[in-house]
């Protein structure tokens, strides 16, 4: 909820200044990273763990390898949050998109990041079948991987508690930069969701994974290509132009391992699509594979030089996180957030209604979000390149700007209806936890009354 309602309010800051109120802590740039860092970190982040958590222990058949360990990742993960949240608005950043936070912050991730892989890894060497399924393996990528793109990408010298330089400069900075930033998108919002997608998802639907093999498949391609694409950020600038072709291709071969995982999910319900009309969980997993196909076949596509030359620095690129930060990632832990609400607490859910008006208003908001920054996008583009017939900029910078209000106001509304349907959510789940506690409370005493 703070995530996405932080969300609402910088969206609504572009469609309405005044909202700044000249306040240099409410201010768009202050307010953005705070956005970012909640949405990727403290609720992406903390499904991660919890659903790895829960996962590893099913599949294993045996209980967490240390349960003190796995409350030290609870609680410093939270601190690292609240140190996120204070310092950002306070202009305290390293102005590396998504790795903001300052050394102190990055030495304490490093920290928590670690005692969770250790806790997992120790969990696995004790498990009780000798089989490892597939979701621990894309766990396991994605913590290896995190590990190491965010300490190099975050080595820096520090010059006071909230002040440091990084050790990289120029070409390389940014290079190092987008090696950890695309990354974070396949390791940390993609290799970890899908995890997630392939216990949930055969679980919820109460059915076997598609094809195991295409599982596997799918592992060893997307491993092997996330880290080659990350200089598609980087098109027409000081990079070597070969680094820019060679991303765009391994980008284009992306669609491959990534549609394969997309059909893999999908199919897993052959036979019984009749499911969805019923299971509004099942919904969320379900819409959250199409989005991620969706989301897939959009990165790539822009990744192309010729693409890239008229979406790059426009909201096109913005609907495309959104497409995958709001239908693929968001959507796909809401429908493991409610099942595992349900095992845990062996209950049902408050309110199944209130799933599927969640349902809804999650996809509606989604797509008037993604639409709007589509045509916003596609016209910042189209106005920028735009020439009269003397060679002059048919259009000055902020007349492009004026266009987009009626756009940055559909996208606000888009997000408020989303982030309604989070409220929903909070209320169901709280709820549900709260009777399900009364009634296992009522009939311990009962037992204990009886006896
Ligand atoms: C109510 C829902 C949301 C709204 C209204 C919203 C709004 C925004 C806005 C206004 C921006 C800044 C765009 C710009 O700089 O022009 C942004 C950036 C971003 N948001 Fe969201 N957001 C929402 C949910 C999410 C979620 C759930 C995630 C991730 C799971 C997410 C991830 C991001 C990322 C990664 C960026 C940076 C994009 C870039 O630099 O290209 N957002 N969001
Ligand atoms: C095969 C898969 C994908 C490819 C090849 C791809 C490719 C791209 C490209 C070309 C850009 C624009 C770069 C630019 O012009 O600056 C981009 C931006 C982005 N994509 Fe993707 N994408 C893929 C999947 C995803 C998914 C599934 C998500 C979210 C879960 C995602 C999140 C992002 C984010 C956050 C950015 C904005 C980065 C920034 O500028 O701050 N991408 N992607």
């Amino acid at each position: 909820m703070i995530g996405t309602g932080v969300g609402v309010w910088i969206a609504s800051e572009l469609a309405w200044p005044v909202l700044n109120f000249d306040n240099p802590y409410l201010s768009f740039g202050r307010l953005r990273p705070v956005h970012t860092n909640v949405v990727i970190f403290a609720f992406g982040g903390s499904t991660l763990m919890a659903s790895a958590y829960y996962i590893v222990q099913r599949t294993c058949h045996t209980a967490l390898w240390s349960d003190k360990l796995a409350w030290f990742t609870f609680w410093g993960w939270n601190l690292v949050i609240i140190g996120a949240i204070i310092t950002l608005p306070m202009g305290y950043t390293q102005s590396k998109e998504y790795a903001e936070m300052e050394w102190p912050l990055d030495i304490l991730i490093t920290a928590v990041w670690l005692a969770y892989t250790y806790n997992f890894i120790m969990t696995l060497a004790i498990r009780k079948v000798s089989h490892i399924y597939v979701a621990n393996w894309f766990f396991l990528a994605m913590m290896i991987m995190i590990t190491y793109l965010h300490v190099v990408n975050s080595l820096v010298i520090p010059v006071e508690m909230w002040k440091s330089y990084s050790i990289f400069a120029g070409v390389q900075d940014a290079m190092i930069q987008w090696w950890w930033g695309h990354n974070a998108v396949g390791f940390f919002l993609t290799a970890g969701f899908l995890g997630i997608m392939y216990y949930f998802v055969p679980k919820q639907a109460n059915r076997p994974v598609y094809s195991y093999r295409l599982s596997v498949i799918h592992y060893w391609a997307l491993i092997f290509g996330y880290v080659w694409l990350g200089a598609h950020h980087l098109q027409y600038t000081a990079l070597p132009d070969w680094t820019g072709s060679l991303g765009a291709a391994i980008s284009l071969a992306m669609i491959i391992p990534s549609w394969g995982g997309a059909i893999n999910g999908m199919f897993t319900l052959s036979g019984a699509w009749d499911k969805l009309r019923t299971d509004y969980i099942l919904r969320f997993l379900i819409v959250s594979l199409a989005f991620y196909a969706m989301s897939t076949f959009e990165g790539p596509v822009m990744s192309a030089k010729t693409v890239n030359a008229l979406s790059h620095y426009t909201d096109w690129t913005i609907g495309h996180v959104h497409a995958g930060a709001l239908g693929w990632v968001a959507m796909v832990s809401i429908g493991a957030i409610y099942h595992m609400v349900e095992k845990l607490w062996d209950t049902k859910l408050y309110s199944t209604r209130l799933v599927n008006v969640h349902f809804w208003m999650a996809t509606l908001g989604t797509a008037i979000y993604i639409t709007a920054m589509w045509v916003s996008g596609i016209m910042q583009g189209l106005m920028w390149r735009a020439y009269d017939d003397y060679g002059n900029l048919a259009y000055t910078f902020v007349e492009s700007v004026a266009q987009m209000h009626p756009y940055y106001a559909m996208r606000a509304i888009g997000g408020l209806i989303f982030f309604s349907g989070a409220c929903l959510m909070l209320w169901n789940v709280s709820v549900t936890i709260y009777l399900a506690t009364k009634t296992t409370a009522r009939e311990a005493a009962n037992q204990a009354s009886a006896a």
